[in-house]
């Protein structure tokens, strides 16, 4: 993907570095600014250490104000034995999207501290985040159980194979979170690395990590549109710096292309602010299409996608996900003005609350996918359909806590209630994956002698058709997402 250098990508451009701008402004002292910081952050960790003894007490102890906890614990308890195995022979029909989240204390599967290939933004725990309720969650459909995460299956079954995630910064949360689960279970952490020596800190087009010992890599892409951006054509006017390609995908594509399992994901960046705004259009064979609206854009752009899934991807070959929108949580704001999520600490365990702006993500990438099975000739897309179980996770996200230990928390204005801590959300996300590609290895070997196969999956997976459903909106935020790390 090629981009104008004088374009600021905000994307790329570490959050620190923009951080210190903010800090230029101000007319304080640096060590006036400290001193104040620091105090500030004491007090907002005795907050957080306060609501958090109350939170758990309240929850806990008293089980009369505490109904939903105590039927989740139960439900949890007495439900194991009724709901089937999502792998096994009835399992087939259970839809794994639908259900709660149930605390569990044998959660997280990993820590943050064992695991390298955590990028700073999202380890909250090390850079200061004092609860660590939003690690004990697990995912529990409503009608089956999900097989508990297992990495050496995963590695085995990913043996001589390519996983690549191809999307934006969310996509690379997800993406470092599989890393970590898959990396759980190798103990010679020398034979996994970069196979170009690049670091994971240090951000480039796409990162390619290999597990050695079973030849098998899990690759990033950063590709917040999955289209093509880049130069405008010759004779396009002076205010258009680059154009997104709506007919066309990614150069990196061709390196999608042969992936055994493939993950997409976007969302995050189609809204005005990150295009037009910034003097990116969109386009249209030769023609830029000045009055092209974003979600007309979008809309084309997931059709190119899905269009290029059909012609180019090998359906005997590779297994394609979509992840869907995963919901911010600013409240009272966006990113830029003050929005924030840093005294969640626990879900909405009840009914989801994605913000309005959320859920046109969600309907437009929606529409498309919906559409596509009933196009011939096509390849079957596995819909991870995490927005509503994600906007529950308003307890998830970064917060405060997305800049390395020395500097601590941020200022309470520039919160990150995008992306999410690891461990976290992402990890439930990619236990989710696993359980979809095991379904799918169970097909492939009893199906290895049949045909048919293929074409079977295919009809089963006509179920993401009706997605569409009313939503209580009671959280204010954007689409927006911050912008260290990619
Ligand atoms: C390693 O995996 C790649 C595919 O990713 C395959 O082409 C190659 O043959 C494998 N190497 C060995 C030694 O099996
Ligand atoms: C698709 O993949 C299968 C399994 O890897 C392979 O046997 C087949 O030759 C491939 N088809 C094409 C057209 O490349
Ligand atoms: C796809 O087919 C279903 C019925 O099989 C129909 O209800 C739906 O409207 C169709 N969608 C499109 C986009 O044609
Ligand atoms: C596949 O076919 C072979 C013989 O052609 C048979 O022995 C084997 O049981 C079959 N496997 C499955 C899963 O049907
Ligand atoms: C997505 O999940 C929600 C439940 O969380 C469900 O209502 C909706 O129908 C699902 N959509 C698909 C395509 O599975």
């Amino acid at each position: 993907m090629s981009k104008d250098p004088s374009l600021p990508d905000p994307d790329t451009m570490p959050f620190f570095e923009a951080f210190k701008k903010l800090k230029r402004l101000k007319p304080l002292e640096p060590s006036l600014g400290v001193m104040g910081f620091f105090f500030a952050s004491v007090g907002v960790i005795l907050c957080f250490f306060y609501l958090d003894y109350r939170a758990a007490v309240k929850e806990y102890r008293f089980p009369g104000q505490s109904a939903r906890f105590m039927w989740l614990q139960s439900n949890n308890r007495w439900g194991r034995d009724r709901r089937v195995e999502f792998l096994g022979e009835e399992g087939g029909g259970c839809d794994v999207f639908e259900g709660d989240w149930v605390w569990d204390e044998s959660y997280p599967l990993y820590q943050s501290n064992d695991c390298r290939f955590v990028d700073e933004g999202f380890r909250c725990s090390e850079n200061g985040r004092p609860d660590l309720f939003y690690t004990k969650w697990r995912w529990q459909p409503r009608h089956c159980n999900l097989p508990r995460f297992d990495a050496k299956l995963m590695l085995e079954k990913l043996r001589n194979k390519r996983l690549v995630f191809a999307g934006d910064s969310i996509g690379r949360n997800q993406w470092e979170s599989l890393l970590c689960l898959l990396s759980s279970a190798v103990p010679n952490e020398d034979s996994i690395y970069e196979v170009n020596g690049n670091p994971i800190t240090k951000h480039k087009g796409f990162l390619v990590f290999k597990f050695k010992d079973f030849n098998c890599t899990v690759e990033y892409y950063r590709s917040p549109f999955l289209v093509l951006q880049s130069r405008p054509p010759p004779g396009a006017l002076r205010n258009v710096g680059t154009t997104l390609k709506v007919d066309q995908m990614d150069w990196n594509s061709a390196k999608w292309r042969d992936a055994d399992v493939l993950v997409f994901n976007t969302g995050h960046w189609w809204n005005y602010e990150k295009t037009v705004r910034g003097g990116c259009y969109f386009q249209e064979g030769e023609q830029v299409k000045m009055e092209m609206g974003v979600e007309d854009a979008y809309h084309k752009s997931m059709e190119t996608v899905v269009h290029w899934i059909d012609t180019q991807v090998n359906s005997s070959k590779t297994q394609v996900f979509f992840r869907t929108y995963a919901p911010v949580h600013f409240r009272g704001g966006d990113w830029k003005t003050g929005g924030n999520c840093h005294s969640e600490t626990l879900p909405e365990l009840g009914s989801s609350l994605v913000p309005p702006q959320s859920w046109d993500q969600f309907r437009v990438a929606n529409v498309v996918l919906s559409a596509h099975p009933n196009a011939s000739q096509t390849t079957k897309i596995d819909i991870l359909n995490v927005t509503q179980m994600t906007a529950r996770r308003k307890d998830g996200h970064s917060s405060l806590y997305f800049q390395g230990p020395k500097l601590g928390p941020a200022p309470l204005h520039r919160q990150d209630c995008s992306h999410w801590c690891l461990p976290g959300v992402p990890d439930t996300w990619n236990e989710l994956l696993y359980a979809l590609f095991l379904k799918q290895q169970k097909r492939l070997d009893a199906h290895s002698n049949d045909s048919e196969g293929r074409r079977e999956n295919i009809k089963e997976n006509g179920r993401y058709r009706q997605f569409c459903q009313d939503f209580e909106f009671r959280v204010d935020g954007t689409p927006e997402q911050h912008t260290f790390g990619g």
